[in-house]
């Protein structure tokens, strides 16, 4: 195996290689670029540089027609995500973002699917001072997007096991060991020195090139997958021995990204290669990122992400390669299992004596709706100072850190607002959306404005069936890029066009199986219809405690479409 000569897929490099190369580590000209007060954009080789700043440069698409018919340019703003490994923020933190959220951007912070958060609406001329707000609240972007390793992931809840801090510090030092070395980001932004010279500082890990796409991390600790570890290009799952954290079980290769009609596509869940002792997993993440960056695709970007390279060298050989730059072999995987992957709302205890609490959010978005002002219960939480904040992978949001004798002021704050999660279906608290429409400039239909509504109808169809205290995951994304991770939900939607979704079922609630694509442009009345007949056969002929993705894996035909 030792003797196969590894290389990168044929191909001229795309456009967005040369952008990379030519950027002078992450600068390009965004500094100038952000100065031109004519248009609220930027260069187009400088959208590509500023999403490795966190940022993406997107429009208000409900405002497009608008503006062109005003003959005015489109309306312009940013996304900014922030790197928040791990998804802990302080309450003083908390109180900071949201107000900056309130006074720079569009006011409704998004937990996101990968445990941080991100604004939206930021305009030009607010993006510096933005980014000087965040480095006075002790939080940067750094590598939130871009063709880097992005936010590292760890499982939230404190009661996973007796190790948990010591399992969430290595999200911080992964995402620390990974982060790219170029100072372009204090220098764009926050006035740091200037690169004298064309030559950026040097980056062992990233080179000059970056990576040929995205790079994405996560912890997970069983037997919760709540961060939904196999759908990351790397998955860690932290192995407990005789009451121990010995290391971790390394997967490589997971991934979600389609493109709609190209079946040479696909999602892919993460395939473990082996054990690795705690000591040496920086490492290890690091050799396997750099593999990736040697033989990835940087022609084609669609065939880009490590689950293609993994699948064109053959999983033994990137291990193989792997070992050899690390300079030791893995050890077989230990034994774990997952047995669940929602968050446990309302309030626990963790190992410490902590009090902690699971606070459901919408489809991640910190906003006041009527009947239920979750932004403004979390300002007055976070006034208390009592707690610290933590986001989940399923969009939620945790107040953490408790004292005993303090749980009550906080109960008392979520009880006036009737911040109640027993309020809330299981299937919506455990259901999953993208951003899309508005600002997704990829989105093909909507998602996080949509899917509430939907939720509502397909309630009523449970309630009719006498399932409504059951257990289901949904999962919508406004298209195949799959934001949301819909491949891994029982039932995923992904937008085909306005109001029309490809649906896919069967996927398991530990997310170790994907679904598979059963029927394609439904309409709502057609998603409707399709559910009721669904859930009628499941609720006659499922077997005991059988979950409705697990049965419809056991029972359904899916035909052609599959
Ligand atoms: C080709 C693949 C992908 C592309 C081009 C892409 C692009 C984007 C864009 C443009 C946004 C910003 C949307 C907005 O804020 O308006 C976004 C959001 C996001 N994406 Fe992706 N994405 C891809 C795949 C994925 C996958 C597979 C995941 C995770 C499994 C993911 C995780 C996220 C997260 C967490 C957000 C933030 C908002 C949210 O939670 O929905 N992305 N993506
Ligand atoms: S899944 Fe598609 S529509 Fe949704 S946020 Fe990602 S890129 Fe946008």
């Amino acid at each position: 195996m030792s003797d196969i000569k590894l290389t990168p897929p044929a191909g001229a490099p795309s456009p967005v290689e040369a952008i990379k190369l030519k950027s002078k580590g992450l600068r390009g000209t965004l500094a100038e670029g952000f100065e031109n007060a004519i248009t609220g954009a930027v260069s187009a080789d400088d959208q590509t540089v500023i999403k490795f700043h966190g940022s993406y440069q997107q429009d208000d698409r409900d405002r497009r027609a608008e503006r062109e018919l005003k003959k005015l340019e489109w309306a312009y703003s940013y996304m900014i995500r922030l790197r928040l490994p791990g998804g802990e923020v302080s309450a003083q933190q908390w109180l900071g973002l949201t107000k900056l959220c309130n006074e720079n951007a569009s006011g409704v912070i998004k937990i996101t699917t990968r445990q941080t958060i991100q604004i939206h609406g930021v305009v030009k001329a607010k993006m510096k001072p933005t980014m000087e707000w965040f480095r006075d609240l002790g939080v940067d972007t750094i590598a939130a997007c871009g063709d880097v390793n992005r936010n590292v992931m760890a499982g939230a809840d404190p009661t996973l096991s007796i190790f948990h801090e010591d399992v969430f510090r290595f999200a911080q030092g992964i995402s620390e060991h990974l982060l790219p070395k170029t100072n372009a980001f204090t220098e764009v932004w926050l006035d740091g020195e200037k690169l004298t010279g064309d030559e950026p500082e040097p980056d062992p890990l990233y080179l000059k090139h970056y990576l040929p796409r995205k790079f994405k991390i996560a912890i997970a600790t069983p037997p919760h997958n709540d961060t939904d570890v196999f759908t990351n290009d790397i998955g860690l799952i932290s192995i407990e021995e005789n009451g121990k954290f010995t290391g971790f079980n390394v997967s490589i290769g997971g991934g979600m990204g389609t493109t709609h009609g190209n079946p040479e596509t696909y999602a892919r869940l993460g395939t473990v290669i082996g054990f690795v002792p705690k000591e040496k997993i920086l490492d290890t993440v690091w050799q396997i990122v750099a593999v990736q960056r040697d033989f990835g695709n940087r022609s084609d970007r669609k065939f880009s992400r490590l689950k293609y390279t993994v699948d064109r060298l053959g999983v033994d050989v990137y291990r193989a390669e792997v070992e050899k730059r690390q300079g030791f072999t893995f050890q077989d995987a230990k034994p774990y299992n997952f047995i669940e992957r929602v968050d446990h709302y309302g309030w626990q205890e963790d190992h410490n004596g902590k009090h902690f609490c699971t606070l459901f959010v919408e489809s991640g978005r910190v906003m006041d709706l009527p009947g239920y002002p979750i932004k403004t219960a979390l300002k007055e939480c976070a006034e208390t100072d009592l707690c610290q904040f933590r986001f989940t992978g399923n969009q939620n949001i945790m107040l953490t850190h408790i004292e005993k004798e303090d749980r009550v002021a906080l109960e008392h704050i979520l009880a006036k607002h009737g911040i109640d999660h027993t309020r809330f279906s299981n299937i919506r608290k455990d259901a999953l959306a993208c951003v899309a429409l508005n600002t997704c400039g990829l989105a093909l239909a909507e998602a996080q404005r949509y899917l509430p509504d939907l939720i509502s109808k397909i309630e009523v169809l449970l309630a009719k069936h006498k399932l409504e205290n059951d257990p289901f995951s949904i999962r919508m994304t406004g298209c195949p890029n799959g934001c949301a991770r819909p491949w891994a939900a029982e039932i995923g939607f992904i937008g085909k066009a306005l109001g029309q979704y490809n649906l896919y079922l069967g996927g398991n609630s530990t997310g170790t199986r994907l679904n598979r694509l059963y029927k394609e442009s439904l309409d709502e009345k057609e998603i409707l219809q399709t559910l009721d007949g669904l859930f009628e056969v499941y609720a006659k002929n499922r077997s005991n405690g059988e979950r409705f993705g697990d049965f419809i894996h056991r029972t359904l035909d899916f035909g052609a479409a599959a």
